[in-house]
């Protein structure tokens, strides 16, 4: 191994930066060269490829985003795309890939490898910590507290006004980003896609809270677990509550990474590397129990990960 390639795909998450850091520093101190791709798979397909140096990686651990940039690649999904990609990896020379991102980036750098037998490694970096295989990925404890600060600050108007606050959180299709800031913030409900809701039994719980003298309530709800708009409309109409909707939205993907997310980040970047050194093929870092593992690149794309549904049932006891 003489090359490696690193890039960043899919949607951001802060600790990405800190990520390239490890992997750059820690390439040069094994004695690799390292290029970093632009802009995702795109930038791969186009051969947007730039020479890393140490002091490329400068002044970035703290830095939310990523300096490689980030693209949603449609073109990698393609037996065509995936040529293209391969080819411009042959043409830098790159004998080993490094692939930051979630199960999409993981599922082009498995079919990448089908097709070049280039080497590759996923470093499992997304807000929606829906990777199998690790416990956690880089920048999810990031968007947890940032979702948990703006919780704080909503309960203060919710309470004020003796209002219904939905409180929308990303996580696309699952919902553990919910559920994590749901118990953490006190929300009374969280709402998520691997769990089944009742909207008329909420709002007969709702009712009876009230009487018992709950003046205001947060309500978790993941985005993948359905139209918010609606729900609203039909909780304020069927509770007796004036009701309003906050959707967090992208902010949750951006800042400064917290010391976990960073700490994570040094090192999934730094095993990473070893892995590729010490002849992986195809695998992902990741965290189990607190030590870093070394997991199936196709397990961590193709199976759904356990949600802990004991701390929907914990958030519960705790907000009656
Ligand atoms: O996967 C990260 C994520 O922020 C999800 O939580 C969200 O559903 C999605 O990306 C949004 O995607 P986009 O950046 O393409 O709008």
């Amino acid at each position: 191994m003489h090359r490696i390639g690193v890039i960043t795909a899919g949607g951001d998450a802060p600790g990405m930066n800190t990520a390239i850091r490890a992997v750059v520093r820690s390439a040069i101190y094994e004695g690799l060269e390292v290029i970093g791709f632009e802009k995702g798979y795109e930038g791969l397909v186009e051969g947007q490829a730039i020479k890393m140096e140490s002091r490329s990686v400068s002044g970035i651990i703290n830095l939310g985003g990523t300096i490689l940039k980030t693209y949603r690649c449609e073109e990698i999904k393609t037996p065509q795309g995936l040529r293209k990609a391969a080819d411009v990896l042959e043409k830098c020379k790159i004998d080993g890939l490094v692939t930051i991102g979630g199960d999409g980036t993981f599922r082009g750098a498995s079919g990448l490898h089908d097709v070049s037998k280039v080497s590759v490694v996923g470093i499992p970096a997304t807000i929606d910590n829906d990777i199998a295989g690790t416990d956690t990925t880089i920048g999810f404890d990031t968007a947890v507290n940032i979702a948990l600060s703006a919780i704080d600050k909503i309960r203060d108007t919710a309470t004020s006004h003796e209002r219904i606050f939905i409180v929308e959180v990303m996580g696309r299709k699952r919902g553990f980003l919910a559920l994590e800031v749901g118990l953490a913030g006190g929300a009374e409900e969280i709402l998520i896609p691997e769990i089944k809701f009742d909207l008329d039994k909420i709002c007969n719980r709702l009712k009876q809270a009230r009487k018992k003298g709950k003046t205001s309530e947060i309500i978790v709800m993941a985005e993948g677990a359905g139209d918010s708009h609606s729900m609203v409309d039909y909780i304020a109409k069927n509770s007796g509550y004036q009701v309003r909707l906050s959707v967090l939205g992208y902010i949750q993907r951006g800042g400064s990474p917290t010391a976990i997310s960073r700490t994570l980040a040094c090192q999934f970047g730094h095993h990473a590397v070893k892995m590729l050194v010490e002849g992986a093929e195809a695998k992902m870092v990741g965290i189990r129990d607190g030590k870093i593992v070394s997991v199936d690149l196709e397990y961590a794309w193709k199976e759904q990960k356990e949600i802990d549904l004991r701390l929907h049932k914990l958030a519960q006891v705790l907000s009656t």
